[in-house]
């Protein structure tokens, strides 16, 4: 890396790093040809959408990677929601971890129903269900737990929550295909998981979901629901929507499938480099993840204590952003302090972890489209921003970012 000084660095006029930004959640995308002769079949077919082969074999297969019995392909994992939601006519509340992509909750409200929201484990950043159990009220109907960054949540203690006072429980592991737990795999537990295999994530159908059960009677449902409650030709027997899977989707879906492990072997050979690195600059440190149980690596997730830094979380990733590194924040400000759910009559309530979580973390870039010398420059770049903290606080405008000296 050719920065000697702070002038080098592209917030203050140098050269950024990075021509061709790196970017957060870049597609990995598998073997064309095979997706084109997927493309051709389909089209040679000409059955394009409606529960078609593509869609067939994508749900075996996740079936066979979960273990889950029972798989439902849905057009994208925000609806894979709303369907659940539906099919277990949630009312009243629904807790639901702050700390967390905010479709989770708008799958709730979209149907009336009120999310609720508590705090998260500051180590797993998974929900905390001695938070959950504060927030039980005669109204609540379930808790959604979400396997944020592909760590399960803490799947005893939820179940035991759960089954003791009489709630659903679903688990948002839009973030979790592949994962492991000690308990098993991501994917059979609770009464129903929701993935998402948005484009973002490390294996894509373009914009896909599935939900896994080990109810036969609530797959069932959930399969007439998605499909505007047809259950045969003219025989509609529920309300339902349009959930369906299109088959050019799932031929991505497939595709993607037969490189999941390069994916992952990749994720984890940047998340090593990540670990080593970042573990030896002081004020960051790196979400980790068990080595007994099996992750996806899709995310990188580093924290940053400005007391040490020098830096708060906001100026490093303006500074990378120049560069081309195009870090991001995540789950800022945090669901219960968004407009929909933390303004107006509705104060947010305060929930300590999530509130210093969203103000410390950071994503970096990772998946295929990483080479391995891009991480490691990523990891000078930022040895060298944090080197350089008290110069680049001289260098700025006070009012123009965020800065902690403390
Ligand atoms: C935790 C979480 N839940 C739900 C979703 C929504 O998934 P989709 O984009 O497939 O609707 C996402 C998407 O990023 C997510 O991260």
């Amino acid at each position: 890396m050719n920065k000697c000084d702070v002038n080098d660095l592209a917030l203050f006029g140098g050269t950024p790093l990075f021509q061709d930004a790196l970017h957060v959640g870049r597609p990995n995308v598998g073997d064309r040809l095979r997706f084109q002769a997927r493309v051709d079949a389909m089209f040679d077919r000409r059955w394009l959408t409606n529960n078609g082969p593509n869609v067939v074999e994508f749900e075996r297969r996740i079936c066979e990677v979960t273990g889950a019995p029972h798989c439902i392909a849905v057009c994208n994992a925000t609806i894979g929601l709303e369907l659940v939601i539906r099919a277990f006519g949630l009312t009243g509340e629904v807790i639901v971890p702050a700390f967390t992509f905010v479709a989770t909750a708008h799958a709730l409200s979209w149907l009336g129903v009120q999310p609720v929201f508590c705090d998260v484990d500051p180590k797993t950043h998974t929900i905390d269900p001695k938070s959950v159990e504060t927030m039980i009220t005669p109204r609540t109907s379930a808790i959604i737990g979400v396997h944020t960054w592909g760590r399960g949540c803490d799947i005893p203690t939820l179940a035991d929550l759960a089954n003791r006072r009489g709630l659903k429980l679903i688990y948002d592991a839009a973030h979790a295909f592949a994962c492991g737990t000690a308990e098993g795999m991501v994917g059979v537990f609770g009464d129903a998981e929701v993935f998402s295999f948005h484009a973002t994530k490390f294996l894509n159908s373009f914009e896909g979901g599935a939900i896994t059960t080990r109810d036969p009677a609530l797959a069932d449902r959930l399969r007439r629901m998605r499909n505007f409650g047809f259950a045969g030709l003219d025989s509609v027997t529920s309300t339902g929507t349009n959930g369906k899977m299109t088959e050019i989707s799932a031929a991505m879906g497939l595709t993607s499938l037969e490189s999941m492990d390069t994916f992952i072997d990749v994720n984890r050979r940047n998340h090593g480099i990540y670990k080593r690195e970042i573990s030896a600059i002081d004020g960051l440190s790196l979400y980790e993840f068990p080595d007994e149980v099996r992750s996806n690596y899709q995310y990188v997730v580093a924290e940053v204590e400005p007391a040490r830094t020098g830096l708060t979380r906001d100026t490093i990733v303006d500074l990378l952003i120049a560069e081309g590194v195009l870090a991001r924040r995540y789950f800022y400000p945090g669901i219960h302090r968004m407009a929909p759910y933390g303004s107006g009559a509705a104060a947010p309530v305060s929930l300590p972890v999530t509130d210093a979580l969203v103000q410390r973390v950071m994503q970096l870039p990772t998946g295929t489209a990483m080479l391995e010398r891009n991480v490691t420059d990523v990891c000078d770049l930022l040895r060298f921003i944090c080197r350089q903290s008290e110069d680049i606080l001289h260098r700025m405008n006070p009012e123009r970012l965020h800065c902690v000296a403390s």
